[in-house]
């Protein structure tokens, strides 16, 4: 039972607005949570509602939304009694009435959604990974970080098509150990790219955007920064993920990258390549969400070698991801609350895959707040792996920094890994 909804607009990481939403219980307590916002976004993402006034913020204000969650949403939560915050979750789902939640606004629902897990957490008295881990019916375990050091495609101003390259430091003892590995990789890559004379400056991720367009080339920077800072390049060391987001560079039937057209064939016989020359251990959206042909015979060619991962094509949607799975389409899913648009059907679509041996990675946005939630939703379902961008950058750095502090809180240390 709430006293309480109240949403206010805020900055998200990249200067444009986005919610914050508080929740106040009948006893008092009061929870709040920011909701995050995607760039490089899949076509069956739920959809934000957007003010689309050219004389605010460039039409991405978010005041409309706030409205929906102050106005009808508050309406519909106040004097009612709620179970749990899946019921929470069902009411929302009910009054938008849309199937991509477009008349709130997906971003008003992940508000009150994220908000509504807390309030559960708080009322039970638990850390919130403990009330999700609860209500998941799941194992917590600390997630292996993933650390985007280098940022292209939408998330930066330079010729690298290929999204993100990510630190998996998947044979540290610890999770604090991965922390600072991630932090001391960082270090030295700065150092090596500036020593190469390219420019240090940041993408959206924290990650730095150097003037470089080949992949293989950033792949070759990175292992150099992982020895220099004294780390085997491997999987029992410091392995390399990649998010190509491929739906960014894929024309209709063919891909570019750095100049080259590839056909879906070609661009999987480039992965090959890769994987065979570099410790890549994942590839998340190899191939673009429309190609869905060029997906099964992407996981035909690589999918017991290497993490396949969907992000684009599973939109964190269970009855997509269990389409998906019937196809033969990837083997591991991209988590991200605010693309179906509430924590419930997240923990769904998180089932579905435990269910058919697809392993997780839950995940930040490009727009982010300093809200940690993805720290508390990775740990409680036993996800295994997490991504938040660099090991810089405040709104990155507090979800490792939560991760931390939950590691240490514990009397008994939580299993760390993939699992
Ligand atoms: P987005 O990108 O948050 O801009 O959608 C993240 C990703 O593609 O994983
Ligand atoms: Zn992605």
């Amino acid at each position: 039972r709430f006293s309480d909804v109240h949403a206010v607009e805020i900055l998200d990481s990249r200067a444009r607005p986005t919610l914050a939403v508080t929740l106040t219980t009948a006893a008092g307590t009061r929870v709040r949570a920011g909701v995050p916002s995607g760039d490089s976004t899949g076509s069956r993402e739920a959809v934000e509602v957007r003010d689309a006034d050219p004389a605010r913020f460039a039409g991405q204000g978010v005041t409309k939304a706030v409205g929906h969650v102050n106005g009808e949403i508050a309406e519909a939560l106040l004097g009612r009694d709620f179970g749990s915050a899946a019921d929470v979750d069902a009411a929302l789902v009910e009054l938008d009435g849309t199937p991509g939640k477009s008349r709130l606004g997906a971003n008003a629902i992940t508000g009150v959604s994220l908000a509504a897990a807390r309030a559960q957490a708080a009322t039970g008295g638990m850390d919130l990974w403990e009330s999700l881990s609860a209500v998941a019916g799941t194992a917590p375990r600390l997630p292996v970080p993933h650390f985007n050091v280098v940022n292209g495609g939408a998330h930066a101003a330079n010729a690298l098509d290929f999204q993100e390259f990510m630190l998996a430091p998947l044979g540290a003892p610890s999770l604090a150990d991965a922390v600072r590995a991630g932090a001391e990789v960082y270090g030295r890559l700065q150092a090596r790219l500036a020593a190469a004379g390219h420019a240090t400056g940041l993408g959206d991720e924290g990650g730095f955007a150097p003037g470089l367009d080949s992949p293989e080339e950033v792949l070759t920077l990175l292992v150099e920064a992982i020895t220099d800072a004294g780390y085997t390049a491997g999987r029992d060391g410091i392995a390399i993920a990649l998010d190509p987001a491929a739906s960014e560079f894929w024309h209709e039937d063919h891909y570019v990258v750095a100049g080259d057209h590839l056909s879906s064939d070609q661009l999987i016989d480039r992965y090959q390549q890769i994987v065979e020359r570099f410790p890549v251990w994942s590839i998340e959206d190899g191939l673009a969400e429309g190609d869905r042909d060029g997906w099964v015979r992407l996981t035909a060619r690589l999918g017991d070698r290497i993490q396949l991962m969907g992000d684009d094509i599973f939109v964190t949607d269970p009855a997509i991801i269990t389409e998906a799975i019937d196809r033969g389409i990837g083997n591991s899913a991209l988590i991200k609350v605010n693309q179906i648009g509430t924590v419930t059907e997240t923990l769904e679509a998180m089932r579905i895959c435990r269910n058919a041996g697809y392993a997780q990675m839950v995940s930040h946005r490009s727009g982010e707040t300093e809200d940690a939630f993805i720290a508390d939703l990775a740990v409680g379902t036993g996800a295994g792996q997490i991504k938040s961008g660099t090991p810089a950058r405040g709104e990155r750095v507090a979800k490792y920094n939560r991760l931390m502090d939950i590691a240490d809180e514990q009397a008994r240390p939580l299993p760390f890994g993939i699992g």
